[in-house]
């Protein structure tokens, strides 16, 4: 396993791996990983010759006043779990390393990336598809790997890939989910043992969303409304967005198809995201 923060060095590892014809499966993340991450890397693995995977805290895709600082941090355990999934390559950047200057061009997926978390992260589908391009552009993998659990991010990059004829095929991951339901993330480290208890009320309103549309309904309206009174009823949980959507991550009155239930909720100070197709 290749450990580097440069992207010379990186460039040269994909170019003889590129050169002994194998092909590049490339799995982006912001580090402290876990089950899902191990989900991404272990499909990568299964289907590419040679797997890259990025650890880096991107500061452009948050905005002020978010978790940049306290976001956790755990390279050496993130380089045992890569080991353990068969990854080959880690690049793992100083954000000096990626960003040497002042930033000034960036990608922005309109309309795909406006709605749900972009209507409350000012700036964040912005930083998050030019940080994906540069990566892609440092690793520029044939396959890149991407969780279903951020449901938007995912949607954005697919989009940026096709307008802008990115030579790659961007594959979806499963979430994976702890037994109670909770779909793992990073930032469930920051939940107390109360939150913790209370957090898979998201996923609870999110099924519950999925059998009302799974009998018939198909007014969006009612549908949402159906999630909302199982999340209503937990005290920790406060709402940011339930919302049902398109695939280009739009609202509609009547189910579309495909359709999805998407959902931010806090419990306490920690935001927790979440969906289901419908
Ligand atoms: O999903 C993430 O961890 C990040 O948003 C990504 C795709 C690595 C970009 O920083």
């Amino acid at each position: 396993l290749i450990t580097t923060g440069n992207v010379g060095e990186t460039r040269n590892h994909i170019a003889a791996a590129r050169a002994s014809g194998r092909s590049i499966g490339f799995v982006p993340t912001m580090g402290a990983l876990h089950d899902g991450h191990r989900g991404l890397i272990g499909t990568a693995r299964a289907e590419c010759g040679f797997v890259a995977v990025s650890i880096f805290v991107n500061p452009l895709q948050f905005a002020p006043g978010e978790d940049y600082g306290r976001y956790p941090r755990a390279l050496a355990a993130d380089v045992e779990l890569c080991r353990d999934s068969g990854a080959d390559l880690i690049f793992a950047p100083s954000a000096a390393e990626m960003y040497p200057e002042e930033q000034l061009t960036f990608v922005e997926v309109t309309k795909i990336g406006d709605n749900l978390c972009g209507r409350f992260r000012s700036g964040h589908f912005r930083g998050v598809a030019t940080v994906v391009l540069k990566l892609f552009n440092v690793v520029q993998p044939d396959r890149a790997y991407f969780g279903e659990k951020d449901l938007q991010q995912l949607a954005v990059i697919r989009r940026m890939v096709r307008d802008m004829a990115l030579p790659l095929s961007v594959v979806p991951v499963p979430t994976i989910r702890e037994p109670d339901g909770l779909a793992m993330s990073s930032r469930n480290r920051y939940l107390s043992a109360a939150e913790r208890r209370a957090a898979p009320v998201v996923y609870r309103a999110l099924s519950r969303a999925c059998e009302v549309a799974r009998g018939g309904e198909r007014d969006t309206k009612r549908i949402q409304a159906a999630g909302l009174v199982v999340l209503e009823r937990e005290p920790l949980a406060k709402v940011q967005y339930f919302e049902v959507v398109d695939a280009d991550m739009q609202p509609a009155s009547q189910l579309t198809e495909p359709a999805y239930a998407a959902a931010a909720v806090f419990l306490g100070s920690t935001r927790l995201i979440d969906n289901i197709e419908l």
